[in-house]
């Protein structure tokens, strides 16, 4: 892995820079770029214009790896109130939900983040739509693809992130090849004994996946800003005979909005991945991990400049 990028995932561990970040008076402006804002209020905002505009949209509520039960509760609470009003406002039709098992009590008891995320999902088929479960570091995948699989029991629309970096993910493709997947790089800093480190490897092994998913009977989402793989996932549609409905792409809220905007004119469904709410740190410095302008960006907004 790039050494600018394993500093600053590193960073993103890092209590004191985290103090330093959230609190300086910048970073708000820096994270509008990627966060629809802190509350339910600001990202159905977001949702909104994004479906104006011909697009999806996926929600995440930001928070990840709590240790506090009160929290976990807080966060299936907020989720509970963004289903709700994703019905009420007819948004649900085009927007669903993701949500981090380690946000809702996975690294308490796995029994309860099994429970809680049962409970979002009862809301979501009640609200008319669905929940993806976002994939975090390795160490997490077994246990995360055990509650999938149990949610798969009562709700089987239920979606699963498989990450191209890990040497396991062709397996696992092959496993959920009938289901909702999405397909993505993989955004952690992971060991070499169990990832690619090599970026072409790893863009090797999305496309092995992708062709897995592809002649499977599932909806592969393939969630990429990559213009390579977004060229390649189309012509391997068109060899599978896919329709633009039996497969979509995904991207990120602020990250290339003229290419989400130039596939949805060619018929591809598109969905955003929109996250909001007062934790956005850890989320924020993934992404800045990605790309070394986005840290450039991000420095001078901290300058002030
Ligand atoms: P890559 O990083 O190679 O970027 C290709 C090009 O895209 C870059 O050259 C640049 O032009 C542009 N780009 C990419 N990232 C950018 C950024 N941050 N800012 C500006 N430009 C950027 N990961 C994970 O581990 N678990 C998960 O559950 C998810 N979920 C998820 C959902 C959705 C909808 C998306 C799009 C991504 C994720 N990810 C994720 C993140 C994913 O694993 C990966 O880290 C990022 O998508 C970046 O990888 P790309 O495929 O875009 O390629």
């Amino acid at each position: 892995m790039n050494p600018l990028r394993s500093l600053i995932l590193a960073a993103a561990g890092n209590d004191a820079v985290r103090r330093a970040v959230a609190t300086a008076p910048v970073s708000r402006e820096v994270v509008r770029r990627f966060v629809a804002g802190e509350t339910v209020a600001s990202a159905l905002d977001v949702t909104g214009d994004l479906v104006e505009n011909g697009l999806r949209v996926t929600l995440d509520y930001l928070g990840e790896d709590t240790t506090d039960r009160g929290l976990a509760e807080r966060t299936v609470q907020s989720y509970l109130t963004l289903l709700d009003q994703l019905h009420d406002t007819g948004l649900a039709v085009d927007a669903e939900v993701s949500v981090k098992l380690s946000a809702v009590g996975q690294s308490l008891d796995e029994r309860l983040a099994l429970d809680n995320a049962s409970r979002i999902c009862a809301a979501a088929e009640q609200g008319g739509t669905t929940v993806t479960l976002d994939m975090e570091d390795h160490t997490t995948t077994d246990s995360t693809l055990r509650v999938l699989a149990e949610l798969h029991r009562s709700w089987p629309s239920t979606g699963a992130v498989l990450q191209a970096y890990l040497r396991r993910t062709l397996d696992d493709c092959r496993a959920l090849a009938g289901s909702r997947v999405r397909l993505c790089k993989g955004a952690y800093a992971e060991p070499a004994s169990v990832a690619h480190t090599d970026p072409h490897e790893v863009d090797l092994n999305y496309v092995r996946c992708a062709n897995v998913l592809l002649s499977g009977s599932g909806y592969p989402m393939f969630a990429t800003h990559d213009p390579r793989l977004i060229e390649i996932v189309a012509e391997r549609a068109r060899w599978h005979d896919k329709a633009p409905e039996d497969f979509e792409y995904q991207m990120l809220y602020g990250v290339r909005p003229s290419e989400q905007a130039r596939l949805t004119a060619e018929g591809h469904v598109v969905r955003v991945y929109v996250p909001f709410g007062e934790q956005w740190y850890g989320y924020l410095m993934r992404r800045l991990a990605e790309r070394p302008a986005n840290v450039a960006f991000f420095l001078r907004s901290l300058a002030g400049r």
